[in-house]
């Protein structure tokens, strides 16, 4: 504790603790983030902003007694002079244009919008336009498949929500070499309205969403790439919302080598997750999003058609956690050398 002009104790982070900063703080993802960050054994969070220079300060009365700090204008000086890495909860436009300032000045940044998930060129101009050159030093960070990239890494781009209950569905058969070639792989997903941010829209109002489904952006997600670039191979992936306020469940449909049995298909989750403190393997109990809304968690279930040469798979997560503030806060413990784990898992 230090004392200030005013005769106020104020604490100061202890020195072993890294300092952390987060930029859109006010946002979904950003409020998940100083919860789970104002609580973490290994970092202080010191500085949290929302979107302009000329922003309110404000309070977040959910955060009451978790993080009793106030959201600041956006500030690039003081994010760099507060904090050692900083995490973007942002629109993919302000994270283009902030992350390149934040890693010029020395810091590590942490990214959860889709800014710089896509390394191909004409991919990126498509889908995510306002990001210019890909920085160096880029990991994306499925955290189960890219340990060692994302301890090395000065920019780590967040996976997103779909791609990151599909890919942890997937690329354990597909790296077992289980899945047909050249035979349709069909995402059929379910997300609650949070995964949509908070500003309102026709299709996140109360009054569509509440007691309907709705599919949305068929062959048109941005998703749909992130997923293709993981997997090197085309799929069909349709999105829709339903009226939840959080959680996704991607209901995933393949074809297998034919001849594959049921004891494989187990058998590559097994090893693929042996070591994987947030994968849980409830084989053909198929899980539900209530087993894992809050958590860091993604639950994965399946049946196999053997006669049928089939697979289907069921993926759980919480879009908020797992999907997006979870495993960049998990990520961020594998670039810091930390348990995968730290502060994560009362989550
Ligand atoms: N929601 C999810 O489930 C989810 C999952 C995975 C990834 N993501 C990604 O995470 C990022 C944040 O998503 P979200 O759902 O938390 O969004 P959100 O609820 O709409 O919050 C956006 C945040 O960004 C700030 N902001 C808006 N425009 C800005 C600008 N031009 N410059 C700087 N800050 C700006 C907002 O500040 P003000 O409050 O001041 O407007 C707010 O803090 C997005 O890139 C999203 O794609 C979200």
């Amino acid at each position: 504790m230090t004392t200030t002009t005013t005769g106020e104790r104020s604490p100061q982070p202890e020195p072993s603790r890294v300092r952390v900063g987060i930029a859109g703080a006010t946002g979904y993802a950003g409020q998940e983030l100083v919860r789970l960050l104002a609580r973490h054994p290994r970092l202080a969070l010191t500085i949290a902003t929302a979107s302009q220079a000329t922003s309110t300060p404000r309070r977040l009365p959910a955060l009451a007694r978790v993080w009793d700090g106030e959201v600041r204008p956006l500030d690039v000086p003081a994010l760099t002079a507060e904090a050692d890495a900083v995490f973007l909860a942002l629109p993919e436009a302000a994270s283009a244009e902030l992350a390149p300032q934040l890693l010029a000045r020395g810091l590590r940044v942490v990214d959860l919008s889709g800014a710089f998930r896509l390394r191909d060129l004409g991919a990126r101009a498509r889908w995510y336009p306002a990001t210019g050159a890909m920085p160096d030093g880029v990991a994306y960070g499925l955290t189960e498949f890219a340990l060692e990239a994302i301890h090395d890494a000065r920019l780590l781009s967040n996976p997103g929500c779909y791609p990151t209950a599909s890919l942890l569905a997937l690329l354990p058969l597909s790296r077992a070499g289980l899945l047909a070639a050249d035979t349709d792989i069909v995402i059929d997903a379910k997300s609650g309205i949070s995964g949509a941010g908070k500003a309102p829209s026709d299709r996140t109002h109360f009054c569509e969403n509440h007691g309907s489904v709705a599919a949305y952006a068929a062959f048109g997600h941005r998703h749909t790439p992130e997923m293709e670039q993981a997997l090197q191979r085309p799929v069909t992936f349709v999105p829709h919302l339903v009226p939840l306020d959080r959680g996704l469940l991607a209901s995933v449909y393949a074809r297998l080598v034919p001849g594959t049995t049921a004891a494989q298909v187990s058998d590559a989750f097994d090893r693929a997750y042996a070591s994987a403190p947030f994968v849980r393997l409830a084989g053909d109990a198929l899980p539900e999003i209530k087993h894992v809304a809050h958590t860091n968690f993604c639950d994965l279930g399946w049946k196999v058609d053997e006669a049928g040469a089939r697979v289907f798979v069921v993926s759980v997560l919480d879009n908020l956690v797992k999907g997006a503030a979870g495993q960049a806060v998990q990520n961020f413990n594998v670039m810091c050398g930390f348990d995968e784990t730290a502060g994560l898992l009362w989550a």
